[in-house]
């Protein structure tokens, strides 16, 4: 093996991931910032998880039959042997926390979490992608639905986006699916001949896995399938009907789409999916969710409803790019010190100001007055503080705004309350 020495290339992020920087980076502090508050306000706490789990957190709770298991989990051997998985979404993890700790009912968690999916990588589509999510343990109370689907759609507007809908659906519970199942089971196979060639002998494994087919010879036979909505127990039908007449008490227009169905098979009852217009149909899926009552006991926990929604921050910030809004502009720092002497000055003043909750950065290598104030101008610092041997004699600073306004000379004393003026006029 050679040492030090250059072997080709640098290394790059690996296809379907990417590097987020700033100025893009602030623009993600903020984003989760905003939806961190938003979840507070409704009682939800951060739930941070392990982003790797034993696979059968995943395989048992999403489902083996789940695309996002069967084709698209990264898992892999751990030295003792045990299969792992590396997070695909954030439910199930949550849902296993809550079993191993038990935390008091009704629970409501909130997260920001990568997820790896092995998909074919484009625009939009990513094998790790970014989700806020949040989770809510401990009630069927539809009015919990409606409270859910209200803060992605508030969340929404808070970024600044209008140009998306929402889609809703109830796909029942064990209670009244399996014969739904057996009815829509019953009708696609009496129309076999016309489905696509994967889903042609697919039926049985689970009929409503064909709702997610986007050919147009199984969209024209599944638009006009039985619809579960229709097909309700007394339990599930009033539920559906709570959330719908919630919604629309709290002026959210929802769109009823029977073959919303979802692709993991924890869910139960009310599924629901906010779509961007400003974006191409493909990858314009800002974040979903749904109802999952069964999840912890498929997990091996006692019976505990649950509902909560993923929203893919990559996703969404391009429909904020569609849209124009949320724009990627960071907070400036304050100050940039420039030191002319021997850089001691910049040490201890940028260490002074911080500690008074100024945002300063500083030059370093003693570089010549010149190459400090570009990167003053670069840094988009509001002022630089200039230190050379006569203010260090002096006991002052140089103060120059750099966005207009006069240069000035101040005591160290002073240095904090002038910044502190300049932030608050811009
Ligand atoms: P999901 O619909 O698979 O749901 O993902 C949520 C959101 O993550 C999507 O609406 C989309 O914005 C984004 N997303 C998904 N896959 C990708 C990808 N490959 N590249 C970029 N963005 C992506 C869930 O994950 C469920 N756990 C949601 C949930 C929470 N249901 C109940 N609680």
């Amino acid at each position: 093996m050679s040492r030090g020495g250059s072997t080709g290339s640098p290394p790059r992020a690996l296809r379907g991931t990417h590097d987020v920087l700033w100025p893009e980076s602030a623009r993600w502090e903020r984003f989760v910032a905003v939806f961190a508050g938003l979840a507070h306000s409704a009682g939800y706490g951060l739930a941070e998880t392990p982003v790797i789990e034993d696979a059968s957190v995943f395989r048992r709770g999403i489902g083996e039959a789940s695309e996002v298991v069967g084709k698209e989990m990264y898992e892999f051997v751990d030295r003792d042997g045990t299969l792992l998985a590396l997070r695909p979404e954030g439910t199930a993890s949550v849902v296993r926390a809550y079993l191993q700790h038990r935390p008091v009912l009704p629970w409501k968690a909130w997260y920001l979490t990568p997820a790896f999916r092995h998909e074919r990588p484009q625009a939009g589509r990513y094998r790790q992608h970014h989700q806020v999510g949040i989770e809510a343990l401990g009630t069927a109370d539809a009015d919990l639905d409606v409270e859910v689907i209200w803060l992605a759609d508030r969340f929404f507007s808070l970024l600044g986006l209008s140009d998306y809908r929402l889609s809703i659906n109830s796909i029942g519970d064990e209670r009244c699916r399996p014969a739904y199942l057996l009815e829509l089971a019953a009708y696609l196979r009496s129309r076999a001949d016309e489905l696509c060639d994967e889903h042609r002998g697919r039926i049985d494994a689970n009929p409503m896995r064909l709702f997610d087919c986007k050919r147009p010879e199984c969209r024209a036979v599944t638009e006009e399938a039985p619809r579960m909505a229709e097909h309700l127990c007394p339990d599930c039908a009033p539920h559906f009907a709570r959330v719908l007449a919630g919604l629309d008490a709290l002026g959210i227009e929802a769109r009823l789409d029977h073959r919303l169905v979802r692709g993991f098979d924890y869910y139960t009852r009310t599924t629901f999916e906010f779509a961007s217009g400003a974006m191409e149909a493909a990858q314009n899926g800002l974040g979903g969710g749904g109802r999952y009552d069964a999840l912890a006991e498929v997990l091996g926990g006692p019976a505990t409803p649950g509902i909560g929604f993923g929203i893919g921050i990559e996703r969404v910030l391009l429909a904020c790019d569609a849209e124009g809004c949320f724009p990627a502009d960071p907070d400036p720092l304050d100050a940039y010190v420039i030191d002319l002497t021997d850089g001691a000055q910049a040490r201890d003043l940028s260490a002074e100001l911080r500690t008074a909750g100024l945002a300063v950065d500083r030059g370093f290598d003693r570089r010549s007055l010149k190459a400090q104030l570009g990167a003053a101008d670069r840094s988009g610092a509001r002022a630089a503080l200039i230190v050379g041997d006569q203010e260090l004699a002096a006991g002052v600073v140089t103060a120059r705004p750099l966005r207009g306004g006069d240069q000035r000379t101040l005591a160290r004393g002073e240095v904090a309350g002038w910044l502190a003026a300049l932030r608050e006029e811009s």
